[in-house]
């Protein structure tokens, strides 16, 4: 361990009691889970978050590097509160030496809890030595068991690939292995029993996630949402479903609203973002792949730390940007306001 003292990311000495703060905002909530972009590039083209030509992605020295981002999530577990660390994209597996920087993390004290959201793809090479690695969650996304709907989905003919890396997940021993999946009408919805009857076959928890306008070319609107009524209404034609109590009674800041699947001892999870946010329970704070901290995937301000940081900030004078940051947090995403405006960002260079 001694050849990594000095390095940029590991303390010298821990901030005293004093130095400790929580990101509190106006309305109660207090930020812990932190959501980290580590590039905004993909290997896929999802429809529903971008152009088939892909966008412009940003320049390699617009990114944090990993002496910025281990440093950042250091100031932000030490002084902070952050406790939840989830490494997004973009695609996160395209960081190069992902494996190195979630070490680093792992091994900062206190120590976050490390998670992962992917397409998957990769994945079957690298699950194991993620795991080795210090992570210990992984979500991956997956909207269709037809290599085909995937396909047209994705743009790419990876479905194979996704398959396998969330068998690699599960054999290195990542538990629960999450599934993501967002239905899109006369395209997937129709899947929704097939897909929970693979998941429990494959001994991985299913999540749906209503569509949120996220997507870089406007395309959503509200009518053709797929909601999570709709999904359950649809997965109850095949299975009975009953809310699970011990998870509603600790749902806290959980997006999910677990079922547990009659007959099983397994759970269904579906994600009402938009017709039952969860704004008023949301412990998240996000920073994008450059370096700007989001108080919400729909924030229409960003704070940059970026610029502190390249400008020789010391740790605490970045920590006040940060808490300064969380206490403009605006209390809901406002999806169904008429005023409702789009992030200029769109999700793939936000974070999942
Ligand atoms: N609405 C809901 N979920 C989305 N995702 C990407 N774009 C959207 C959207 N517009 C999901 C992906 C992945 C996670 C990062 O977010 O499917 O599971
Ligand atoms: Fe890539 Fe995720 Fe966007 Fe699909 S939804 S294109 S996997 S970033």
């Amino acid at each position: 361990m001694t050849v990594l003292l000095g390095l940029p990311g590991l303390r010298s000495s821990r901030p005293g009691a004093d130095q400790q703060r929580r990101l509190a905002d106006a309305y109660g909530r207090v930020a812990a889970d932190l959501r980290l972009s580590l590039t905004d590039r993909c290997n896929l083209r999802c429809t529903y978050c971008m152009p088939a030509e892909g966008l412009d992605w940003m320049d390699r020295s617009e990114l944090l590097d990993d002496d910025e981002i281990v440093r950042l999530v250091r100031i932000g577990t030490e002084r902070l509160g952050i406790t939840t660390v989830r490494l997004t994209g973009g695609e996160p597996l395209l960081r190069r030496g992902l494996e190195g920087l979630v070490a680093r993390l792992a091994a900062l004290e206190p120590s976050p809890v490390l998670a992962l959201t992917t397409n998957g793809i990769g994945l079957a090479g690298r699950a194991e030595a993620l795991r080795a690695a210090g992570l210990n969650r992984i979500n991956v996304s997956l909207d269709t068991l037809n290599p085909d709907t995937f396909a047209e989905l994705t743009r790419r003919r990876r479905h194979a690939d996704v398959l396998a890396g969330i068998r690699a997940a599960r054999a290195a021993g990542l538990d629960p292995v999450k599934i993501n999946a967002v239905l899109m009408r006369g395209v997937n919805d129709h899947e929704a029993p097939d897909m929970l009857r693979w998941a429990l076959d494959e001994g991985v928890q299913l999540r749906f996630i209503e569509q949120m306008p996220l997507d870089a070319q406007h395309g959503w609107r509200r009518a053709d949402m797929v909601t999570a009524a709709e999904t359950l209404a649809r997965l109850r034609t095949a299975f009975s479903l009953v809310v699970d109590p011990a998870h509603a009674a600790a749902r806290g800041s959980a997006p999910a609203e677990l079922f547990r699947v009659v007959g099983t001892d397994r759970t269904v999870g579906v994600i009402a973002s938009v017709t039952q946010p969860f704004c008023g329970s949301c412990d998240r704070v996000r920073l994008t792949a450059d370096g700007q901290i989001r108080t919400c995937l729909f924030a229409r301000e960003e704070s940059d730390l970026r610029l502190l940081l390249r400008g020789g900030a010391d740790d605490a004078t970045i920590a006040d940007a940060w808490v300064t940051a969380v206490a403009g947090k605006q209390p809901g995403h406002g999806i169904d306001d008429p005023s409702f405006l789009q992030p200029d960002r769109p999700m793939s260079a936000i974070g999942g």
